[in-house]
């Protein structure tokens, strides 16, 4: 599954042949080395260890759905950053849920917002465990909530919580588990109607969204898609 295994870090590389991509990987070195150094800044100042890419094979899985999961890379705090304070809603009245959350730097960030609860879903043991680590020993004069949860589980077990939901995705698996877990999220909206938002970093199968649920995209940029429920706002 080599297209579901590209991240955030090879989108901006052109498919134009090898000159044009090896230009544009040269090109691309000083902003990755730069993003690098502020992810280490980002941990450093807040006493938390989220860097670092880990293959999934050194990991121990629950489920069996690890051949459709992408490794761990996390996702740039300013990007992040970004796409939350875009968001114009009530956040206290949202759950925000990142399915796929490594060792919990979104739920990190997320927890700067004021959102009603944050939650993680990751597979991996290894990573849930420094993520629930990191939940401790996040530090910052300025977090808006400590409702914040990793939770030991694959992602195609998760039930949504009634509430108005953000759900973030960065580029986690394949369509083996992302067309399910669009399932079980449409199911919860038709028993449930409310405002959801689903931003997908990475959309390598956006497409899917809005094959398997009523939500529609409602922004594409460089990044990342963002997708919304067409009627309850
Ligand atoms: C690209 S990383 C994204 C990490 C984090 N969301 C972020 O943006 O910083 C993908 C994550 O999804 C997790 N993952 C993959 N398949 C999963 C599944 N079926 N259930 C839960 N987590 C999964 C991986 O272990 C990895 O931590």
């Amino acid at each position: 599954m080599r297209e579901a295994q590209a991240t955030i870090a090879t989108l901006r590389v052109p498919w134009g042949g090898w000159p044009a991509r090896v230009s544009a990987m040269l090109a691309n070195i000083p902003r990755n080395l730069v993003g690098e150094a502020r992810s280490l800044m980002y941990d450093w100042r807040h006493r938390v260890r989220t860097c670092g890419t880990v293959e999934l094979a050194k990991l121990t899985t629950k489920g069996d759905n690890a051949h459709h999961g992408v490794f761990y890379q996390p996702t740039h705090p300013k990007l992040l950053v970004e796409v939350l304070s875009n968001l114009d809603i009530p956040y206290d009245r949202y759950v925000f849920i990142d399915l796929g959350s490594g060792k919990g730097r979104t739920l990190l960030v997320a927890s700067e917002f004021p959102f009603q609860e944050v939650l993680g879903v990751e597979f991996a043991r290894e990573l849930h465990e420094t993520a629930c680590e990191n939940i401790r020993r996040y530090r910052s004069g300025s977090q808006k909530t400590r409702n914040i949860r990793s939770i030991h589980a694959d992602a195609i077990e998760f039930e949504f919580p009634a509430s108005p939901l953000v759900l973030f995705l960065a580029n986690p698996f394949g369509p083996g588990v992302l067309v399910p877990v669009l399932r079980n999220l449409q199911t919860s909206l038709a028993s449930h109607p409310r405002d959801t938002i689903v931003l997908y970093v990475a959309p390598f199968h956006g497409d899917l969204v809005e094959r398997e649920t009523r939500l529609t995209c409602v922004e594409r940029s460089v990044y990342h898609n963002t997708y919304r429920t067409p009627t309850i706002q």
